[in-house]
C-alpha cells in the first residue's frame, strides 16, 4: 500500500485524450476570460493572458484536456459577452484574430483542446443585422428577429405585446421600437434581441460561422441556450403553471422555447462536427430537466444536466440527484458533470454554507472527488480547482447586469459574485492583472493566501488535492470510461459508487459529515479487498477487507481500487 499519494508514484504522463473520445474520457476547464489573467492592463482578462498561463492547464499541470472560453466575441458588454455584436471575431477587449490563432496553437501543442461559446439564439441589438432589421423591415434583415404587430392597444393607447411571454431577466419578452412600430422579442435583455429561427436565412449563416471557426482549428462548442432557438411558429401564449415566487415559474414554458424544430436543426449542426474528426459540442438546457437534457444528449454531444449543481451538501440530495441522473441517462448517454460555472454562485461557498468556513477546503476536496468520479464528463469552472469562494459586490456596485433589474430573489442574482479576478500569486493583483491597475471585479478577500502560488506549494490545498485527482482519473480507466453502480452504505451520511470498465473496478466512497463514520458498505463490493489509491486526504486510510466496514474522517472521500 503506498504512505501517501505522492502524484509522482502516479503514472508520470497524465492518460491524456489524445483519442477522439476525449469529449468522454476528459475533464473541461471553463475560463471567464474577463477574470483569467490580464496581460494588456486594462484590468479585464484577455487572450494573451490566458496563453501565458497555458501551462497552468497543460500536461505538467493540472493536465485537463479542453479549456472552454465564455464568449470573446465582440459585445457592448450589456450581458458581458452573451451579447454579441459579431460572432466572426475577437473583440478587441480580449486580442486580435493573432492572439487567438497563437491560443488555439499553443494549446494543441499541450495536448489540450479549445471549445468556443456559441451564442446563437439572440444577438447584440448593435449587431449589424438588428440595425438593419430595425430600420429597414422589407430588406434582406427585416425578418431575421422576431418582430410582431401589437396585441391591441390599452386604455390609454399603449400598444400591448403580442402574447404573455417573459424575459427570464425580469418583465416582458416583448420590447416596442418606436422606428418599426411593432413589438421585437427578447428571452433575455431587450439589448438581446433573439433570431427568427424559422427564417431559413438565419440557421445558414449560423453554419457558415461554425465552419469558418472549426476551418479555424476549434474542437468543439458550448451552444448557449440553445434550447430556446425555435419559438412556436404562431407565437401563442403560454399557459399558466399555478402561483409562484418568480414570474417566470407561473408559465408553463412551451411555446417558447423546446420547439420540434430544434431537432432538425441540431441533426445538421452536428453531423457538420461529426464530419470532422474529434470534434465535440455540449448544449446548454436551458430551463429543463435532467431527463430532456439525456433525451438531447448522443455520442460527441453532450447537454448539461444542471441536478448536481442545485443540491446542497448532503448525502440525501446528491445520492437522489446521482440516481435521477442514471436513471434518465441510463447505460447508453454520456453525461456532463457541473457543479459551478459562471451563472451560479461557486460551489465551495455554497456547499459548505451550512457546516462553516472552517470546512470550506474539506468541502471543496470532497466535491472535487465526487465530481471527478461519477459517470460523464467533468466540467470544472476556474477558480473551483482553488476552492474559491464568491465575492460580495453590493447591488448598487454590481456589473452584472441583469442583477441591476431584478432583486436578490432572481436565482441568478448577482453572476459578479462567481466572475472574480482568478488569483495566480499573493502579489499585486493577486497576479492576475499588472500591479497599480484596477480589476474589473474584485479579488477574493482571501486571495493572499488563496492563490495558485500558494497552494502549488502546499501539498494539502485544494488546488493540489485536485491536480492528483485529475490524475487518478486520468490513470484509473473506470472512472473516466465506466459504468455506475451505486452501492448502500448504512450511515446516512455516506455515498459510495463502484465504477466498472471491463474487469477493473474503482470504489468511490464519501463521507458527507464533518464528523468521522464507521459504516458498512452493501454486498455487491464482494469478498475482495479495496485498497484506497487517492482521496481527500494524502495518506489514505486502512484498506476495506471482505467484511466491507469503512473508516472515513470527517468529510473524508476515498477512491479505491481492488487489491490483487
Ligand atoms: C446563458 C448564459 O450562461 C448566461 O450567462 C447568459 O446571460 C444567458 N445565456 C443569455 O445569453
Amino acid at each position: 500500500m503506498p504512505l501517501s499519494h505522492d502524484p509522482s508514484s502516479l503514472s508520470p504522463e497524465p492518460a491524456h485524450a489524445a483519442a477522439a473520445d476525449w469529449w468522454q474520457t476528459g475533464v473541461v476547464y471553463q475560463i471567464y476570460p474577463r477574470s483569467f489573467a490580464d496581460a494588456s492592463g486594462d484590468g479585464v482578462g484577455d487572450l494573451p493572458g490566458i496563453i501565458a498561463h497555458l501551462d497552468y492547464l497543460g500536461p505538467d499541470g493540472l493536465a485537463i484536456d479542453a479549456i472552454w472560453l465564455s464568449p470573446i466575441y465582440p459585445s457592448p458588454g450589456r450581458d458581458l459577452g452573451y451579447d454579441v455584436a459579431d460572432h466572426t471575431t475577437v473583440d478587441p477587449l480580449f486580442g486580435t484574430m493573432a492572439d487567438f490563432d497563437r491560443l488555439v496553437e499553443g494549446a494543441h501543442r499541450r495536448g489540450i483542446r479549445v471549445i468556443l461559446d456559441l451564442v446563437m439564439n439572440h444577438t447584440s441589438d448593435q449587431h449589424a443585422w438588428f440595425q438593419e432589421s430595425r430600420t429597414d423591415p422589407s430588406g434582406p434583415y427585416g425578418d431575421w428577429y422576431l418582430w410582431r404587430d401589437p396585441a391591441g392597444l390599452d386604455s390609454r393607447g399603449r400598444p400591448q405585446p403580442p402574447n404573455n411571454w417573459l424575459s427570464f431577466f425580469g418583465g416582458s419578452g416583448w420590447t416596442w421600437d418606436e422606428g418599426r412600430r411593432q413589438f421585437y422579442f427578447h428571452t433575455f435583455l431587450a439589448e438581446q434581441p433573439d433570431l427568427n429561427w424559422r427564417n431559413p436565412a438565419v440557421p445558414d449563416v449560423q453554419m457558415d460561422m461554425v465552419r469558418g471557426w472549426l476551418d479555424r482549428g476549434v474542437d468543439g462548442f458550448r451552444l448557449d441556450v440553445f434550447n430556446v432557438f425555435y419559438k412556436d411558429a404562431a407565437l401563442r401564449s403560454n399557459p399558466s403553471a399555478g402561483s409562484h415566487r418568480q414570474a417566470w415559474d407561473r408559465q408553463l414554458h412551451i411555446r417558447d422555447k423546446d420547439q420540434p424544430e430544434l431537432e432538425e436543426f441540431l441533426a445538421r449542426f452536428r453531423a457538420e462536427l461529426d464530419s470532422r474528426p474529434g470534434r465535440m459540442s455540449v448544449g446548454e438546457l436551458f430551463s429543463g430537466t435532467t431527463e430532456r437534457a439525456a433525451s438531447l444528449t448522443v455520442p460527441r454531444h453532450l447537454v448539461f444536466d444542471f441536478m448536481l449543481l442545485q443540491q446542497p451538501w448532503s448525502a440525501a440530495a446528491f445520492g437522489a440527484a446521482i440516481d435521477r441522473i442514471e436513471r434518465a441517462f441510463g447505460p447508453d448517454r454520456w453525461p456532463a458533470i457541473v457543479l459551478s460555472n459562471h451563472d451560479q454562485p461557486r460551489p465551495a461557498s455554497r456547499l459548505s454554507k451550512d457546516l462553516g468556513e472552517a470546512h470550506r477546503d474539506a468541502v471543496a476536496k470532497a466535491a472535487a472527488v465526487v465530481e471527478l468520479t461519477l459517470r460523464g464528463t467533468p466540467f470544472l469552472y476556474y477558480g473551483e480547482e482553488l476552492g474559491l469562494g464568491d465575492i460580495d459586490v453590493p447591488r448598487d456596485e454590481a456589473i452584472d447586469p441583469p442583477a441591476r433589474r431584478v432583486g436578490p430573489e432572481f436565482r441568478w442574482w448577482n453572476r459578479d459574485g462567481c466572475r472574480s479576478p482568478m488569483p495566480w500569486t499573493d502579489g499585486p493583483n493577486a497576479g492576475c492583472a499588472p500591479p497599480g491597475v484596477r480589476t474589473w471585479l474584485p479579488l477574493v478577500p482571501d486571495a493572499r493566501t488563496r492563490n495558485v502560488a500558494s497552494q502549488t506549494a502546499d501539498p494539502d490545498s485544494v488546488l493540489s488535492t485536485e491536480r492528483r485527482l485529475l490524475r487518478t482519473r486520468a490513470r484509473l480507466r473506470p472512472l473516466h470510461a465506466g459504468s455506475l453502480e451505486r452501492i448502500p452504505a448504512d450511515d446516512p451520511d455516506v455515498l459510495a459508487w463502484l465504477r466498472a470498465a471491463g474487469d477493473e473496478r474503482v470504489l468511490i466512497v464519501v463521507n458527507f459529515a464533518p464528523r468521522p463514520v464507521q459504516t458498512v458498505l452493501g454486498s455487491a463490493l464482494g469478498g475482495t479487498t479495496w485498497t484506497p489509491v487517492d482521496g481527500t486526504h494524502r495518506e489514505p486510510g486502512p484498506a476495506i477487507g471482505p467484511e466491507r466496514r469503512v473508516f472515513l474522517r470527517p468529510l473524508e472521500a476515498l477512491i479505491a481500487t481492488e487489491a490483487g
